[in-house]
C-alpha cells in the first residue's frame, strides 16, 4: 500500500469563495467525469435546452400551469406540491423527453427511487438503491428510442427536484408575506426573485469531489485521493459573500450564487429550471397570496433537500 490510499482525507468546505475555487478547479473530479456516457447526456442536454426550445417550452408551461392552478379547489386545504407542483412537472417531463403519457407515472416512480437514494447520499458512489433503480429508469427511457435523448438525470431532476425546489421556494414565500406581496405587485420582478430563492432555499445541498492531484484551496491542502464535500446550501448563505444571507430578500441581486453548481459541471438544465420556477411561481402566486400554511413536510437530505408536501389553507383575515 501506498502512503496516500492510507492517507486520504475528507474534507467539507462551507464559505463561498473556498466552494467556488473547488467548483472552478478541474483537478477536482465529480462522479462520471471520465465516463463518454455522462459528457452525452450533457451534451444532449445542452441541446435540449436550446434558447429555441426555451422559447416554445415556456408557453406551454406557462399554459399548462395557469390551466392547473385554475382548477385547484378554492375552499378545501390544497397540496400545492402534490396537486400542483407534481403532476405539473411530471407533464413538463413528458414533453421535454417525448414520453408517452401512459408511460410517465411508472417512469416517475422509478425516479422517485432514484431521488430518494441520490438524497440521502454522502459520498461520490450512488447508493446501491438509487444505481438500481437508475439502470432500470434507463432501459425503460432508452426503450422508447430516440425520443428520449437526455435521459435519468433530466427526468429524475425534473419531476422530483424541481417538485421539492418548488414546495421549498413557495414555503418561503408564505414564510415572508410582505416579500411575496411586493413580488405579486410587480411581476417584472419574477427573474430577480427566482435568483433569490434559488440561493435561498435551493436543492443541492453538497456536492462531491475526488482530488486527482495534490491541491491547494485557500489556506486548506487537499492531497491527491483526499475525497471532498462542497456545500453549496452553505456557500449560498455565507455572510462574506451574501449580506444578511438568512434573510429572504427578492429584491437583492442574487447572482453568483451556486445553486447551480459553477465551471465545468455546472447544470445543464440550469435554464429550463429558472423558466420552470418562473411559470409555476407566476401561475401560483395569487392563489399563495390568499392562503396560510397548514402543514409542510421536508426532505433533508446530505445532498438534496426541499418541501415535499406543502397543504394550505385559506387564509382567515
Ligand atoms: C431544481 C433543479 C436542478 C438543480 C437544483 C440542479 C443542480 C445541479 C448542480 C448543483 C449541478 C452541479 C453538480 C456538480 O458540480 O457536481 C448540476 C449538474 C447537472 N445538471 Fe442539474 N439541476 C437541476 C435540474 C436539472 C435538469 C432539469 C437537468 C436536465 C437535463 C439537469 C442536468 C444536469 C446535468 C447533465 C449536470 C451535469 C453537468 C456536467 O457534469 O457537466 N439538471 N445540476
Amino acid at each position: 500500500l501506498s502512503s496516500k490510499s492510507i492517507l486520504t482525507h475528507r474534507f467539507v468546505l462551507s464559505r463561498y469563495a473556498e466552494v467556488t475555487a473547488a467548483l472552478s478547479n478541474d483537478r477536482l473530479t465529480g462522479g462520471g467525469d471520465d465516463s463518454g456516457a455522462h459528457v452525452a447526456v450533457r451534451d444532449a442536454a445542452r441541446r435540449a435546452f436550446s434558447q429555441q426550445h426555451l422559447a416554445e417550452w415556456r408557453e406551454k408551461m406557462e399554459a399548462s400551469a395557469l390551466a392547473l392552478a385554475a382548477a385547484l379547489p378554492d375552499d378545501e386545504p390544497v397540496d400545492v406540491v402534490l396537486q400542483f407542483a407534481i403532476p405539473w412537472t411530471i407533464t413538463l417531463a413528458g414533453f421535454v423527453t417525448a414520453t408517452p403519457a401512459s408511460e410517465l407515472p411508472r417512469l416517475a416512480r422509478l425516479a422517485s427511487q432514484v431521488f430518494i437514494a441520490a438524497a440521502h447520499a454522502t459520498d461520490l458512489e450512488m447508493p446501491d438503491a438509487a444505481r438500481v433503480a437508475s439502470a432500470e429508469l434507463a432501459a425503460a427511457l432508452s426503450s422508447m428510442g430516440a425520443a428520449a435523448p437526455i435521459g435519468v438525470q433530466a427526468f429524475v431532476a425534473l419531476t422530483q427536484t424541481l417538485p421539492c425546489f418548488l414546495g421549498a421556494a413557495w414555503r418561503s414565500l408564505l414564510d415572508n408575506r410582505g416579500e411575496l406581496a411586493n413580488l405579486r405587485a410587480d411581476p417584472s420582478q419574477m427573474p430577480r426573485a427566482v435568483e433569490e430563492l434559488l440561493r435561498f432555499a435551493g436543492p443541492s445541498r453538497a456536492v462531491f469531489r475526488q482530488a486527482a492531484s495534490d491541491v491547494r484551496i485557500g489556506d486548506l491542502e487537499i492531497h491527491e485521493g483526499d475525497r471532498i464535500v462542497l456545500s453549496l446550501s452553505a456557500a449560498n448563505r455565507d455572510p462574506e459573500r451574501f449580506e444578511n444571507p438568512d434573510r429572504l430578500d427578492l429584491t437583492r441581486d442574487a447572482a453568483g450564487h451556486v445553486a447551480f453548481g459553477r465551471g465545468t459541471h455546472f447544470c445543464a438544465g440550469a435554464s429550463m429550471i429558472r423558466a420552470a420556477t418562473a411559470a409555476a411561481t407566476a401561475a401560483l402566486i395569487d392563489y399563495l397570496a390568499t392562503r396560510d400554511v397548514e402543514r409542510a413536510t421536508q426532505l433533508d437530505g446530505f445532498a438534496i433537500r426541499g418541501v415535499t408536501s406543502l397543504v394550505v389553507t385559506p387564509r382567515r383575515d
